[in-house]
């Protein structure tokens, strides 16, 4: 496994390598079963495979967790090692990001929904930084976890408008026994705080299973909310229903079980147990 520092060392080996067939994962590191899901899929659809490893600081803003997000280094090391990654791109915020950096890349749709409301100036951290590694790495595919849905139809939506002649692989959300998703941020959660957090997958099958009977939209959101106060700890910062593509809320006027036969809907939510933010969603495929 060739571990690169530097974008000149990752240069290097990107000039040398001779399949175009690569596949990329962007992370932060601290990786769960989550994680490498991601990179077994790209070790089964490529010749290469390349993770990235950068806690990015241009998706935190200035209350959010940046000092304090999880960092494992040796732990991600071995296990990337295990699985037989080609490269690992460790690039430092200073090889990333010099003193004159002044050129962002911005979606200026989707990313004020949702996530956005809650998050201003998250996505286009997300879109800038995953833009210049996939500038470095040039993948002919990127995997990218169902688990950070409104990312994933962002970078989708990236990769279209910019011509980036990448295909982007949604992968699915890897969850705890108890069925909570798994995340980084889980490691700030106590053993009876997970076990409440869980109840969030329970609302969101809930959900599904009302839309499949073709149940009013608000009627669904409110007893999905009902559902989440079972949690003492859970306090909800949205819940939504919507289309799959733009992620355009729904309403009482969509016949939900109709729509899901012409499009895919997206239920998702982002909770907060005490002052942990946890986003999950379920896909409902047309
Ligand atoms: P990070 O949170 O480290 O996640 C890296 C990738 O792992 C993302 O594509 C995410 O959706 C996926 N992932 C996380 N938890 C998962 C789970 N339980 N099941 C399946 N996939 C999961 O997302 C980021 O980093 C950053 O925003 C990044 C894209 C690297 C840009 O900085």
């Amino acid at each position: 496994m060739k571990i690169c520092n530097t974008i000149s060392e990752l240069n290097t080996w990107r000039n040398a390598v001779s399949t175009q067939n690569i596949g990329f994962v962007p992370t932060m590191g601290a990786l769960h079963a989550g994680h490498l899901s991601l990179v077994e899929e790209s070790k089964k659809q490529c010749a290469q495979t390349v993770v990235s490893i950068f806690v990015n600081e241009l998706q935190f803003s200035p209350e959010e967790d940046f000092d304090k997000y999880p960092r494992t280094l040796e732990d991600d090391l071995s296990a990337l090692k295990l699985l037989e990654v080609d490269v690992v791109f460790l690039p430092t915020a200073k090889e990333m990001y010099n003193e004159n950096f002044s050129v962002v890349v911005n979606e200026i749709n989707i990313s004020k929904k949702l996530e956005g409301v809650s998050r201003p100036g998250f996505f286009a951290g997300v879109t800038t930084v995953v833009s210049k590694l996939f500038n470095l790495v040039q993948p002919s595919h990127a995997f990218f976890g169902q688990k950070d849905i409104q990312q994933l139809v962002i970078i989708k939506h990236m990769v279209h408008n910019l011509n980036y002649n990448i295909k982007v692989v949604g992968c699915d959300t890897i969850r705890e026994k108890s069925g909570l998703a798994m995340s980084s941020r889980n490691q700030y959660l106590s053993a009876q705080q997970k076990e409440q957090s869980a109840i969030i997958y329970q609302a969101l099958q809930l959900g599904k299973n009302m839309i499949l009977k073709n149940q009013k939209y608000s009627t669904i959101l409110h007893a999905m909310g009902k559902k989440i106060k079972e949690g003492k700890c859970l306090k909800v910062d949205y819940l939504s229903i919507a289309d799959a593509l733009f992620l355009d809320e729904l309403s009482d006027q969509d016949s939900l079980g109709d729509m899901i036969i012409e499009k895919s809907v997206v239920i998702s939510c982002a909770v907060y147990c005490n002052e942990v933010r946890l986003i999950d969603n379920v896909v409902i495929h047309g």
